[in-house]
């Protein structure tokens, strides 16, 4: 990835950061570094940011993706306060760079959406973006939900495209290792065909089992290129498993 020219960045209000409220640039710009270790993330790159929150991946992309290069970044989320923060703050400087609201149901933070996620098609034309990235997203979807998005993002991206993902992915041994660490998320509830942590907001924190998701990413005409385990199993910590996955002609 190319070196990051200096663009002035504007932090967002904390009740709109995610992840990381403290070191919100910094954390920002550590994360982009590591997508970019696994895959390419150049001035030309056409980037899809599924579940953007207010840009918090944007931000360090600005001193990246070049619009005369063809480069460019589109972000959606259900959050509607935080889309109209980014496209306030950062497409008025930036035109290459786009946010828009979903109106997809959530229980805690789209109670007044209309569309089911298990439904609904990205407003983006087909194999249209070299980088798909959902940076704990599929922590936050159901099954179903997280199938129709893992389709739509392997019809969105281009044949030569990559998919970052993160989860929390539940193997036989997870179970084991939780039992003996001291762990944020334990996961003790089935539900439906994910484990969740709380059965009042299933979608606060979902982990999906890997050899049903690998048999989802396949159905869907994408491999895995590259998993890295995250420690979310053995330590106090939010350390998600990543997966970049591509097309399987691909
Ligand atoms: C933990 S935050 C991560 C935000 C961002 N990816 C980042 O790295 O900072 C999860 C985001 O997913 C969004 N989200 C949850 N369900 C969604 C859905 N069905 N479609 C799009 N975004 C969704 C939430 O509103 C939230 O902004």
């Amino acid at each position: 990835m190319p070196d990051m020219p200096s663009v002035v960045l504007e932090v967002p209000p904390a009740s709109m950061r995610t992840l990381s409220e403290a070191d919100y640039i910094e954390q920002g710009r550590k994360d982009v570094a590591a997508i970019g270790e696994l895959a390419p993330v150049q001035a030309s790159t056409r980037v899809l940011d599924v579940g953007c929150a207010a840009g918090r991946l944007a931000l360090p992309l600005l001193g990246v993706l070049d619009q005369a290069s063809g480069g460019r970044y589109e972000g959606f989320d259900v959050r509607d306060d935080r889309i109209a923060w980014a496209t306030e703050r950062i497409t008025a400087s930036f035109p290459h760079f786009r946010f828009q609201h979903c109106n997809v149901y959530n229980q805690a933070l789209n109670p007044q959406g209309t569309i089911a996620g298990s439904t609904f098609t990205f407003p983006y034309q087909s194999a249209s973006f070299d980088l798909i990235v959902f940076y704990s997203v599929f922590t936050h979807l159901l099954e179903a939900e997280g199938r129709q998005y893992l389709a739509e993002a392997a019809r969105c991206l281009s044949p030569n495209g990559r998919i970052y993902s993160t989860w929390y992915l539940w193997e036989t041994s997870t179970a084991a290792d939780i039992a003996s660490h001291d762990v944020m998320w334990s996961f003790p509830y089935q539900w439906g065909g994910n484990r969740i942590q709380d059965r009042e907001f299933p979608e606060s924190a979902v982990a999906y089992y890997r050899d049903r998701l690998l048999d989802d990413i396949n159905g869907v005409g994408l491999v895995v290129e590259t998993e890295r385990r995250g420690n979310w199993p053995r330590a106090r910590s939010h350390g998600q498993d990543i997966l970049v996955l591509r097309p399987s002609g691909g």
